[in-house]
């Protein structure tokens, strides 16, 4: 889909990841730049945690609300409490010795990985990095050019996924450049994103519980099983409840997608029918969570032309994480002015976390 703006207006260089382009980017977000930053779940938009220009060039070229939080991206050797500690990150003497040995055990078992930890901010976290919270989400990735960059750059990272406020979120260099290229200069080269949907968001505030804000990359159940005990879901008696990662519309494509009750080619024709009432449509993008030639199928009986994406080929999780947001991505660009998304056939993991996803595209204000 062409950028409002005008395809011929984009600037964005995409840099192949050679150490000197990676100087080159770390010198960018050293003085205070905002750039385009791989990691393992999606690709983020980068700038150094302690410079206000650049917090500031965050929220602008995303066009983000301050209410909504980033993530603090930390290097490889930054595990720890006391080192986050020492990074003037978090303010340990607000934990208790139970929470410290939470956050350990899951730093411990997850990084460097897919999973976000909450836990009290330090004071000299700039107030527009928490969006004025009393905490702050930090993250180590696994990607060897983000870990490049932290390191090089010698600074923690602020990056929240490089998209426009609400949209998709980008697990190609490219689909950074289709959202952002006109708006940032650099963007590192990293390939697809292996897992391909955002970092589980995990709550060590609290004293007694631990709390999931948003499911991702890590499995709830790996978290209980690490931890040893259930953790809640949602952010009910926080402030952070209401920050956008959690609103019910994001991560949403342009167009109108709805999520069907039950996988295609088990529908007959006058259930197809039923879901298609009150919605206006001259051509159909269909989200098969596997490939179907039953759903293929449909193309003889209704009379508009269908765009297909799938998730997989024979209903693998991993891979169907992988591409969710390409293939949403694509359809959303097909020409199609509405996607029937089939249902993830995992309640579990990953599985949760693409239900969520769609859940939340699916939904319109
Ligand atoms: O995988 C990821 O986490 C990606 C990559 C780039 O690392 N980043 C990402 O950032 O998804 P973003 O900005 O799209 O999502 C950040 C979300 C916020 O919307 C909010 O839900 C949660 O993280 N968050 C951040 N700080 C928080 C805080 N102090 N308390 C509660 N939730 C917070
Ligand atoms: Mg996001």
């Amino acid at each position: 889909m062409q950028n409002p703006i005008g395809m011929n207006r984009k600037k964005a260089v995409i840099l192949r990841p050679t150490p000197e382009n990676i100087h080159k980017a770390a010198e960018a977000v050293r003085s205070s730049d905002v750039i385009g930053m791989p990691t393992e779940t999606v690709y983020g938009l980068a700038g150094r945690v302690d410079s206000i220009p650049a917090l500031t060039r965050i929220f602008e070229t995303k066009e983000r609300p301050t209410f909504d939080p980033l993530i603090v991206h930390v290097g490889p050797t930054a595990k720890g409490i006391q080192k986050l500690s020492w990074l003037k990150l978090i303010d340990r003497f607000r934990l208790s010795s139970l929470q410290e040995q939470r956050a350990e055990l899951l730093m411990n078992q997850f990084w460097p990985g897919p999973l976000t930890i909450v836990l009290p901010k330090h004071p000299e976290v700039p107030d527009l990095v928490t969006s004025g919270l009393p905490s702050v989400a930090i993250r180590m990735p696994k990607h060897p050019i983000a870990q490049a960059l932290i390191e090089t750059t010698g600074i923690p990272l602020a990056a929240p996924s490089a998209n426009r406020f609400g949209r998709i979120s980008p697990t190609t260099a490219s689909a950074v450049f289709e959202e952002l290229g006109d708006r940032i200069q650099w963007i590192l080269e990293g390939g697809e994103c292996e897992i391909g949907l955002e970092s589980t968001v995990v709550d060590l505030t609290d004293f007694e519980n631990v709390r999931i804000l948003r499911p991702g990359g890590i499995a709830v159940r790996e978290i209980e099983t690490t931890l040893g005990i259930q953790v809640l879901h949602g952010g009910a008696n926080s402030k952070a409840f209401h920050a956008p990662g959690m609103l019910p519309s994001h991560y949403a494509p342009k167009t109108p997608l709805k999520i069907l009750p039950k996988k295609l080619g088990e529908m007959t024709f006058p259930e197809i029918e039923a879901t298609l009432k009150g919605f206006s449509y001259t051509s159909i993008g269909i989200l098969l969570a596997s490939e179907d030639p039953e759903a293929q199928k449909l193309s003889k009986k209704l009379s508009c032309p269908l765009y297909f994406g799938s998730l997989s080929s024979h209903g693998d999780l991993k891979e169907m994480a992988h591409r969710l947001f390409a293939e949403m991505r694509k359809l959303d660009s097909s020409g199609a002015d509405l996607i029937l998304a089939e249902p993830c056939p995992y309640a579990d993991g990953l599985g949760y976390a693409i239900t969520d996803r769609l859940t939340r595209a699916s939904h319109r204000s």
